[in-house]
């Protein structure tokens, strides 16, 4: 079978059985073609809300999947890979959040949403990286810890002054290896263009930017700009996803170490065995696991959205 047919073949029978397929934008092009939504974090969630299908598959990792999962219990929810987790959702767990509440009775918790539902139990409101900042400075709270990324949140920190941040030790593998010397490095070579950052990048990274956003957020600056030049600091795909939309400009990963392999463990292979029912991890979740963590991200939506 060709890709073309494969991609057909997905499309027939997603239609079918009333299926819809959220693909997160650092898929491969091959995915997105086949997708009833492309997003960010944030706006796969709201997809997420809205749709009537019977079925959803994720192409993206676990915690988007479980997100899904908690807005629509009623739905079957298939993460098109098994395999697919975020290493940072994983970093903080349960009772280290619980004894940081015990100690620090004034403060509430805000999680960003690359977090697994179980964490999220715990906390008192997620966040993307595009509302982000827009939530925390509405919140009517002023003492606040923001996990588990801790380049995301000095990127907020710096941003809504007025409020107490506290930090903890976590961040995306993928975004915390590029460096200061990479981003000096690509902006000498490419002297016209550009630096556009996602905020999971450290903050020496960011200060150097002429941007700094969510995958979305880059993707639609580049596409507005009047720029012809940018070098792009976040998941390698939004490079080819760009030179796909903007042929007339040019575009240059800031480091070629910026591959998220749980990311990329997704093929359209995958799609096409899940849309066959042969294949695709069933998300199972208990009642008071969804209850409690749906809190958070019911909080999201009306703060942010
Ligand atoms: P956004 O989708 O919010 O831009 O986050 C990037 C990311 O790392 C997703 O895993
Ligand atoms: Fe997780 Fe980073 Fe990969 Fe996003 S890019 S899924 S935050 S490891």
């Amino acid at each position: 079978m060709t890709t073309y047919e494969m991609q057909q073949e997905i499309i027939r029978l997603k239609k079918e059985k009333n299926i819809c397929i959220l693909v997160h934008a650092y898929q491969t092009h091959d995915i997105w073609e086949v997708a009833d939504f492309i997003g960010d974090s944030f706006g796969l969630t709201q997809q997420a809300a809205k749709s009537d299908a019977e079925t959803v598959i994720m192409c993206g990792v676990q915690f988007m999947a479980e997100t899904v999962k908690m807005l629509s219990p009623q739905k079957r929810v298939l993460l098109a890979h098994d395999g697919a987790g975020c290493p940072m959702a994983e970093q903080m767990d349960r009772d280290m959040i619980l004894r940081y509440r015990e100690k620090n009775p004034g403060y509430k918790v805000v999680a960003y949403i690359n977090t697994t539902a179980e964490l999220k139990t715990v906390c008192d409101v997620a966040v993307t990286s595009s509302s982000a900042v827009k939530i925390i400075r509405a919140l009517p709270y002023d003492k606040i810890l923001f996990i588990p990324d801790c380049n995301l949140g000095d990127w907020v920190r710096k941003q809504v002054p007025e409020k107490q941040i506290e930090l903890l030790n976590g961040g995306c593998p993928t975004h915390a290896r590029i460096t200061a010397a990479e981003a000096q490095a690509a902006k000498a070579a490419h002297p016209d263009a550009l630096l556009l950052v996602h905020p999971e990048c450290r903050p020496e990274v960011t200060a150097l930017a002429d941007y700094a956003g969510s995958t979305t957020g880059i993707m639609s600056y580049a596409e507005k700009s009047d720029a012809k030049e940018f070098i792009i600091g976040t998941e390698s795909s939004i490079v080819q996803h760009l030179q796909f939309s903007c042929p007339g400009k040019k575009f240059y990963p800031l480091s070629k170490e910026c591959v998220c392999h749980n990311m990329r463990l997704t093929t359209l292979g995958d799609v096409y065995d899940c849309v066959c029912g042969t294949s695709g991890r069933e998300i199972e979740m208990d009642a008071e696991t969804i209850a409690q963590a749906r809190r958070c991200i019911d909080e999201m939506l009306a703060y942010g959205g």
